[in-house]
């Protein structure tokens, strides 16, 4: 039986109390249910806190959207992986495209947020993926292959299946286009492969979620794909009917 992980990144949209509004919204849609599926929202980091309040007894899991590697310092503006943990969180997002064009986040800084967030027992959700001139190039797995090693660069061996990934297609972020079945399937079954035999790890331990439009009406198609372990929601996990409606789907295909 397949255990899916369907993450919500709620981005920089809804400030506190809409976000306690959408989350208590949610468990509302699903709460009735005894759930198979793994199932977190990432709301921004002034939310947080309120959030983690309302989901304290329930089985909905906590994550954030970034964070320094570092415990503590001199770093304005940031927030380290001891403080989320503190938080609630046990999920957090790295590497995701717009924090790598927006702000400039290189492999490097990407890597050693990896190595934080493990040495404290989280868990990462590594982002990866081409853009649309990559793709259209050819190049999509040079550039997923360049993501991985460099990111997995200083990890311990050990650590390597505890690593979520989430193959994002930049040109799928937002735009309403989501990738082909056949697009998902054939990258993120070339994506286990790559990280299995590279690092010693066994493919069914790995996790690689599929992001970039994925909505209630795509998911099924997306979510029955065999190397597609979950999704990592944008836009479509603003809404709670919408996203409860694409946990339903993963519940009844995990079923299957
Ligand atoms: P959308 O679902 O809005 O395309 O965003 C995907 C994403 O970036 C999730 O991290």
């Amino acid at each position: 039986m397949k255990k899916f992980l369907i993450a919500g990144n709620w981005k920089m949209f809804t400030n506190v109390f809409e976000s306690k509004i959408l989350v208590e919204t949610l468990l509302a849609e699903i709460s009735k249910k005894e759930m198979h599926t793994t199932v977190l929202v990432c709301p921004p980091f002034t939310s947080l806190c309120g959030v983690a309040e309302i989901i304290k007894d329930t089985d909905l899991k906590l994550g954030a959207q970034n964070c320094h590697f570092e415990e503590k310092g001199a770093f304005t503006g940031e927030v380290s992986p001891q403080m989320l943990q503190f938080l609630g969180c046990e999920y957090i997002i790295i590497g995701h495209s717009e924090r790598r064009t927006h702000f400039k986040e290189d492999d490097e800084i990407i890597s050693k947020k990896l190595s934080a967030i493990l040495d404290l027992g989280l868990t990462p959700i590594l982002c990866i993926g081409e853009t649309f001139e990559q793709r259209m190039n050819n190049l999509t797995n040079d550039i997923l292959t360049n993501q991985i090693e460099k990111a997995f660069e200083n990890i311990k061996k050990a650590h390597i299946k505890k690593v979520v990934i989430a193959y994002e297609p930049v040109w799928a972020i937002g735009t309403g286009i989501s990738a082909t079945s056949e697009q998902a399937q054939e990258t993120h079954s070339w994506i286990k492969d790559f990280i299995s035999s590279k690092y010693e790890a066994n493919r069914e331990d790995l996790t690689v979620l599929y992001g970039g439009s994925m909505n209630d009406k795509n998911c099924h198609e997306l979510l029955s794909l065999a190397d597609v372990d979950g999704g990592l929601i944008g836009g479509a996990s603003l809404n709670a009917e919408t996203f409860a409606t694409i946990i339903e789907n993963a519940e009844k295909i995990s079923k299957i």
